[in-house]
């Protein structure tokens, strides 16, 4: 009888656990922050070492979020978080499998998959990494009404003393009910995203040369380099986890205010004159209108990215410090310096201008990587923060694979 009792109660708790969690991550903002958070979750409820979650783009589903307890600490190597991995919904991989029948999969383990399934596992990653699946539990992610977001797989289920065991029961039971929540908040979180970048195309509608890869590499180069130099002054990864989450999104505004400034200006094939560049540094004042009458963090922190990027470390950059910039049209304040820059505006800057070298504009041609990096370094102390120059030469194989994930 009391082992009945303790297992009703039990099942109370997680259903429990699981609405609370769910609670939770519909405060996060960014779509990377809420599948870090359901992989946490679902390892939890299922107790698995790994795990993964691809996300429906289009007819494919796109690799999008990895958690490995084995391989890399959490945090560590998030070089893995932005490879360019598809693959098809259809009946050869196990991914495509679940998408394509909308059922759970549970397989014991991956090299005794019995010979008239139609799927097949992709050894791949094992063979890069050195890891070894065994046990996977795989769950369409599918909203209350039915419609797919993505899969996320569940990889290796430990008991105890770290053995590897297949999946339980409860876990087939939990992991799905809980994935029907996770869908909602992932649609919601790709809205988001999506919603920022349709802003940035209508502020560059006019100029066909640009997409929103720059709009997307700069957010992610930014919540990366953030996380570096969080990490590296000890801050809590709890506190690093919420204020990335809000620098991703931020980032990728910086330029937005970049509608208000004329195509004769913007897409000006040569150098601007100095008339000109004074009103193109407008940008950043009309973007920080945008977000400046209302009070969420994330139109805080919109605020000091759009106003600030353009500061520089020892001095000299633009719009400064204005009386009042909600009303005046004067770029040309006293210009903020060091730690008055508000940190995020320090990263964006760094984030924007290593991209903007690398890339084609109207008005100049990419420049090769060793002279990119060169003139970073030079930089350092001078336009950017030294601690966040160090921050970005720390990652700088996970700036590459962003640069990879997102090509123009
Ligand atoms: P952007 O193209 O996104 O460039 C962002 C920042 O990257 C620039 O801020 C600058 O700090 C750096 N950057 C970009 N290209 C170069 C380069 O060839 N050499 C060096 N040393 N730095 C570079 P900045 O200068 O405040 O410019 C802000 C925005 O103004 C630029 O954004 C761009 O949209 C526009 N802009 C700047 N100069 C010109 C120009 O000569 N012609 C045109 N058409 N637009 C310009
Ligand atoms: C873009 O967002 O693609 C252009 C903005 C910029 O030039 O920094
Ligand atoms: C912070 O630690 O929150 C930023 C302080 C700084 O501007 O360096
Ligand atoms: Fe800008
Ligand atoms: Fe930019």
């Amino acid at each position: 009888m009391g082992g009945i009792m303790a297992s009703e109660r039990y099942d109370e708790d997680v259903v429990l656990r699981i609405l609370r969690t769910t609670e939770e991550i519909n405060h996060l903002k960014d779509v990377d922050a809420i599948l870090d958070r359901i992989l946490l979750e679902a390892r939890r409820l299922a107790q698995a070492d790994a795990g993964s979650i691809f996300l429906l783009e289009k007819d494919q589903l796109a690799f999008s979020y990895v958690h490995n307890d084995t391989l890399f600490r959490e945090d560590e190597n998030n070089a893995a978080l932005y490879s360019a991995y598809t693959v098809g919904v259809d009946d050869t991989s196990i991914v495509g499998y679940a998408a394509l029948t909308g059922q759970h999969l549970v397989i014991d383990d991956a090299y005794a998959i019995p010979a008239d399934r139609p799927y097949a596992f992709n050894p791949r990653f094992d063979e890069l990494s050195g890891y070894r699946t065994r046990s996977i539990l795989t769950i369409p992610l599918k909203t209350f009404d039915d419609r797919l977001v993505g899969v996320m797989q569940l990889i290796n289920a430990k008991e105890g003393e770290g053995r590897v065991v297949p999946f339980s029961r409860p876990s087939q039971l939990y992991v799905p009910l809980f994935g029907n929540h996770a869908a909602v908040a992932i649609e919601r979180g790709c809205m988001n995203r999506e919603l920022i970048l349709r802003m940035m195309k209508m502020a560059e509608l006019r100029d066909p040369g640009e997409t929103g890869a720059h709009v997307q590499r700069v957010g992610a180069y930014s919540a990366e380099i953030f996380q570096r130099w969080a990490l590296n002054r000890g801050w809590e990864r709890r506190v690093i986890k919420a204020q990335r989450d809000l620098i991703r999104l931020a980032a990728m505004l910086h330029d937005v205010g970049k509608v208000g400034i004329s195509d004769a200006i913007l897409k000006k094939p040569g150098r601007l004159t100095p008339e000109e560049f004074e009103v193109m540094k407008l940008h950043t004042v009309y973007g920080a209108r945008l977000f400046v009458n209302t009070t969420s963090a994330l139109d805080r922190m919109s605020v000091d990215i759009a106003l600030n990027h353009h500061e520089k470390w020892a001095g000299g950059g633009y719009p400064g410090v204005l009386p009042d910039f909600l009303h005046s049209d004067e770029a040309a304040g006293q210009p903020k310096r060091g730690e008055e820059i508000p940190a995020a505006a320090r990263i964006v800057a760094l984030a924007d201008v290593f991209d903007a070298l690398a890339a084609r504009r109207c008005y100049k041609e990419p420049w090769p990587e060793e002279r990119i990096l060169t003139e970073i370094r030079a930089s350092s102390g001078r336009h950017f923060d030294p601690e966040v120059v160090a921050a970005f030469f720390q990652i700088y194989e996970v700036i590459t694979a962003i640069q990879r994930r997102f090509p123009d």
